[in-house]
């Protein structure tokens, strides 16, 4: 017995592998091991001793039993140590120099006038860039003989033979948005809408999609001077630039009465660009009352409510906040261009930063 122990525990502890083990495991306890050919001769002893070696091959059997699987543990654990260190790899190795995208000044002009305005308590609306002739015209008291039509160059969608609707229209500005917008949320509210809006026309400070962004409020007691305080607010805030300069001018437009007009004083000189000096005055946005008739298209009684409404070019703001010449650069998508004007990704908003 001891003999047998001494053999299969040796070998057990030579076993190279897991089959070694397993052969092992088959020559000593498996069904015709040798433990399992000494059990079958207790048969033939007497119960003297079979008292004595049935035990002992019990024990024997365990014993080798467990010797293999601290054996089987012992391979497992060596082997997961070795594809370990055979598979090793250095995290913190520098990756491939990465292709160096910038955040476009369209995109980082929008983040800063959210965070202004949101700060101001509005709220960001959307509306459809295919628009419906109704929201982008007669809701906003733009009927359909009004000059207003013509003028905005609008780029009109196809329609099906024999559909005798007005075809929809890519928006030509984000107004519509205000009418949609109160519709979804009615009185009071404050919202501001940036996106897309499309024209027929194209030069140095025109371009057939270019961007906007719509501001709103409705209140009881809304007034001119609400909306000449917000904005002037704005733009302090948006330009950070000592000294900027608004001019109000007034108007014209149908969606609003009175209207007003701002410009921001600017100097072109020597062909760069700046800001509160200079004789150019630069027009950045168009403003003023709801006109009753708009509140009342978006379900707004005019009689118990009051608005101001404007709608900014992003674009020209943003060639006058980072001195960009021509507009139409923005939309060539030339990655030297963009890499010039573009804005690092970790670069946060005017306004989050302080
Ligand atoms: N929708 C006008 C445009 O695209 C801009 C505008 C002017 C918007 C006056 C307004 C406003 O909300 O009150 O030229």
């Amino acid at each position: 017995m001891d003999d047998l122990r001494d053999k299969y525990l040796g070998q057990i502890r030579d076993a190279a592998d897991e089959g070694a083990l397993e052969a092992v495991r088959l020559a000593a306890v498996g069904k015709k091991g040798e433990v399992a050919l000494k059990m079958r001769e207790l048969g033939r002893m007497t119960p003297e001793e079979r008292q004595v070696a049935g035990p002992a091959l019990n024990a024997l059997k365990d014993e080798i039993n467990s010797a293999i699987a601290a054996r089987k543990a012992g391979l497992e654990d060596a082997a997961l140590d070795e594809r370990l260190r055979a598979e090793w790899l250095d995290v913190s190795l520098p990756t491939r120099a990465r292709r160096q995208g910038t955040i476009h000044p369209v995109s980082q002009v929008t983040e800063e006038v959210t965070a202004i305005f949101a700060d101001m308590g509005f709220a960001v609306a959307e509306g459809p860039q295919v628009e419906d002739d109704w929201y982008n015209f007669d809701a906003l008291n733009i009927p359909g003989h009004h000059p207003a039509r013509a003028e905005m160059d609008t780029f009109y969608m196809a329609r099906q033979p024999g559909d005798n609707r007005p075809p929809h229209v890519l928006r030509t500005h984000t107004s519509p948005v205000q009418i949609r917008s109160m519709q979804a949320t009615g009185a009071p509210t404050r919202m501001i809408c940036p996106g897309r809006v499309y024209r027929a026309d194209y030069d140095q400070t025109h371009t057939p999609m270019f961007h906007q962004v719509e501001g709103m409020a409705i209140d009881r007691d809304i007034s001119m001077a609400n909306l000449k305080w917000c904005l002037e607010e704005f733009c302090r805030a948006f330009f950070e630039v000592d000294g900027i300069e608004l001019r109000f001018r007034a108007s014209h437009f149908p969606f609003t009465e009175p209207s007003a007009e701002v410009d921001i004083r600017c100097s072109w000189e020597g062909g760069t660009l700046k800001l509160g000096e200079g004789d150019d005055w630069m027009e950045i946005l168009g403003s003023g009352m709801m006109h009753p008739k708009v509140l009342q298209a978006g379900g707004i009684d005019p009689d118990e409510w009051q608005g101001f409404a404007f709608g900014m070019g992003i674009d020209r703001i943003a060639m006058l906040k980072y001195g960009i010449p021509d507009l139409r650069a923005f939309f060539d998508s030339d990655l030297r261009w963009l890499k010039h004007y573009g804005f690092g990704t970790l670069q946060v908003p005017t306004r989050h930063a302080g």
